[in-house]
């Protein structure tokens, strides 16, 4: 099965096309093409993301991008049929159709006037979007997907309804169904692309930790979850992000933090506690974490310092760090010694820190009944990949999703 995914929740405009086949337990992805524009130099100068920025970015570059991925899936698929499909950037084997995806050079004919009807009334908010697509699409031959599968939340709401709509456009122009996909369950499904190459088992246990969240969550089959523990304040993405602001960091704010920290590290293996920042609620008996008090801390910590040098910097940097992923990785241990889990996933951006990845495969160790999945850290922030990827595992979890005539709509609190 062919799917093509769209990815607009925050500051990424993502596409994907894949060839998914094999079902829930043992998925295997062919990455067709991959495209992600980060519009992070656009928000920098605003220290975070400017939703309505964001949403005239995504319009932008949404046509551009789908048209490149078409043609870099038309390359993949005749590869496959030279027998080098070895060649195209793929995630794990598996088995792509060779149909042609070479969309962009055909002249198509035949679009009934109804149909462009309704792409116009679909588009009507998205007049920058609107006037690219009926400029470029209507052209292409229809390519050999079958089905349209677009975040539709939680994240920024001005910028998921960009791709909701192109996905309802698009799903019109070429007569294929389109289902909405969680963000989150997108994160989950980053961990098929794990190095290990063991298969998904149930029941599992995901940490997802990024810029709007920090849960764990608890599942027996793909589509089930129960949120055992989650923030009661800031996202850790989001606390990365705005103690790297004190310090007077770019952002995104947690790689910058976490190459501090490393540089500390390395200089002083052994942890200290100079500045005393708490770990909060790491005692306490359930699985939630609260991350706005060390954010306070830091807070206070700096304005009792009268100049902040690049080695108080790192320093902070550093036990700020060591604070989040001390907690983060506490708690997931606990619940994974009160889950009967099989796997234990991470996912979200904050898995790209090199610190908790490593704290969290050394407690895993510590369960040698427990797979860890944890996606590269290329695909733990946000891509159209992860949401290609769980839309395939929603469609084998439940043949009749694409039956089902979904009314999308993008909602920014979507919970899992
Ligand atoms: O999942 P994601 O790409 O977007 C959301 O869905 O929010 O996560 C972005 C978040 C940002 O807050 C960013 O600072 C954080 O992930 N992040 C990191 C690292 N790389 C990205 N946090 C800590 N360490 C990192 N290396
Ligand atoms: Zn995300």
């Amino acid at each position: 099965m062919n799917i093509l995914s769209i990815e607009t929740s925050c500051d990424e405009t993502s596409v994907a096309i894949i060839s998914a086949a094999g079902g829930i337990a043992a998925p295997k992805v062919k990455v067709l093409s991959h495209t992600t524009l980060s519009q992070i130099q656009i928000h920098q100068k605003y220290g975070g993301v400017f939703p309505h920025l964001a949403q005239r970015e995504h319009q932008k570059n949404l046509v551009p991008i789908l048209i490149k991925a078409l043609e870099e899936a038309h390359s993949a698929s005749s590869l496959q049929k030279d027998g080098q499909a070895g060649q195209a950037r793929s995630a794990s084997s598996g088995q792509a159709r060779s149909t042609s995806f070479r969309s962009t050079q055909c002249k198509q004919m035949n679009i009934k006037p109804s149909v462009i009807k309704k792409i116009m009334k679909i588009l009507e908010r998205e007049p920058l979007m609107l006037e690219a697509f009926l400029k470029h699409l209507p052209d292409l031959v229809r390519p050999p997907i079958d089905v349209i599968a677009v975040t539709n939340g939680p994240g920024l709401e001005p910028a998921l309804w960009v791709g909701v709509n192109f996905a309802k456009a698009l799903g019109e122009l070429w007569g294929i169904p389109v289902i909405p996909v969680n963000h989150m369950e997108g994160h989950i499904a980053s961990a098929i692309f794990t190095k290990n190459k063991k298969c998904l088992q149930f029941p599992l246990l995901a940490l997802l930790v990024s810029g709007g969240h920090t849960e764990l969550v608890y599942s027996k089959k793909w589509g089930q979850y129960t949120r055992i523990g989650e923030t009661r304040d800031d996202a850790a993405g989001e606390c990365f992000d705005k103690v790297a602001r004190m310090l007077s960091l770019p952002y995104p704010g947690g790689p910058e933090i976490s190459h501090l920290a490393a540089g500390d590290r390395k200089k002083f293996p052994l942890r200290k506690k100079k500045y005393n920042l708490p770990s909060p609620m790491i005692h306490s008996k359930d699985y939630d974490f609260s991350f706005s008090g060390l954010k306070t801390a830091v807070m206070y910590t700096l304005r009792k310092i009268p100049s902040i040098t690049k080695k108080i910097k790192r320093e902070i940097a550093r036990e700020f760090e060591d604070a989040v992923v001390e907690v983060l990785v506490s708690k997931t241990k606990k619940a994974l010694e009160m889950y009967p889990v099989k796997t234990l996933i991470a996912g979200g951006g904050v898995i790209g820190n090199p610190l908790l990845r490593k704290k969290l495969t050394e407690i895993v160790k510590g369960f040698p009944k427990i797979t860890p999945h944890f996606p590269p850290t290329t695909l733990a922030t946000d891509n159209a990949l992860m949401i290609a990827t769980a839309g395939y595992m929603d469609i084998a979890a439940d043949k009749t999703t694409l039956k089902k005539k979904f009314s999308i709509k993008a909602f920014g609190n979507l919970k899992l």
